[in-house]
């Protein structure tokens, strides 16, 4: 499928249009000013400065650290790099869990001191006050449901969701209340595909999957995962691409024993 360079800027309109097209979506995270650059200059779709920074770039065990503040400095950076792409940036655990109008002051941060382009935001209809009322100030908010890592300590187990009936309908019903709160897309994680089928059927707007099966508009992962940075992280859904954790091994150790042996620096390269 075409990877649509020639698109200047992606909008909410043109993943609308991917989706009524039949277009699959790409959206991978990225967090920092220089792998954000080359994401976009291959024609990501969406970028998503996701709060698995607090996993990937800060070590924590869970999303759950992570703070506002720390999530404006890294989408600062990815929108820094980008011409084509459309920045997603998460609200982060306890930036919006109060009360919508903490939610609304949030989102406004992130969208004023990033020049981010849109927020995403975990949960259903016990967020849904907060999701209307982001929207109602101009702000385009992207949902999460399924496996909401904010929600660890409540779920205990980072397993598939929605896999019993009650559940799976909790989440179709969760999924058209976002679109009727007026979302542009929701991210569906870790769910049966055929759960995630129905909801991308069932809703107009574009369905993102990350571990939810084929069917759905898009696909997203976590771009660590995808380049083979992490070596521990293999759940079945996931492809890697790269197996950069033994490529920069290996160049790191090999730098290391030319510094050692004085191989590095030779002649040409010193002044
Ligand atoms: O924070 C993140 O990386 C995410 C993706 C897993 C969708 O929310």
């Amino acid at each position: 499928m075409s990877v649509n360079k020639e698109i200047k800027r992606v909008t909410t309109h043109i993943l609308q249009k991917m989706k009524q097209d039949g277009e699959r979506i790409s959206m991978l995270t990225a967090y920092d000013f220089s792998m954000a650059k080359i994401f976009d200059d291959a024609g990501m779709d969406i970028l998503l400065v996701g709060d698995s920074a607090s996993n990937v770039m800060a070590g924590h065990e869970t999303t759950l650290p992570i703070t506002l503040d720390q999530m404006i400095y890294h989408a600062v950076s990815v929108v820094r790099a980008i011409k084509r792409s459309f920045v997603v940036v998460d609200l982060p655990f306890g930036s919006y869990q109060g009360n919508s109008k903490e939610a609304l002051s949030s989102a406004i941060r992130i969208m004023k001191e990033t020049g981010a382009h849109g927020i995403k935001i975990e949960g259903g209809e016990e967020i849904i006050e907060s999701v209307k009322r982001i929207i109602s100030s101009g702000i385009p908010v992207m949902g999460h449901l399924g496996l909401t890592p904010q929600s660890i300590y409540k779920f205990g187990t980072y397993a598939v969701r929605a896999t019993e009936e009650v559940e799976a309908q909790k989440l179709l019903s969760d999924a058209k209340l976002l679109q009727e709160a007026g979302c542009f897309a929701i991210v569906l994680e870790k769910i049966p595909a055929l759960l995630a089928k129905q909801v991308a059927e069932e809703l107009r707007i574009p369905i993102i999957g990350i571990g939810a099966g084929k069917y759905v508009d898009g696909q997203v992962l976590v771009m660590h995962d995808m380049l083979g940075i992490n070596k521990e992280f293999k759940p079945r859904f996931l492809r890697r691409y790269l197996n950069l954790y033994d490529t920069i091994l290996g160049a790191t150790k090999h730098y290391i024993k030319d510094v050692k042996s004085r191989d590095f620096p030779n002649d040409s390269e010193q002044y």
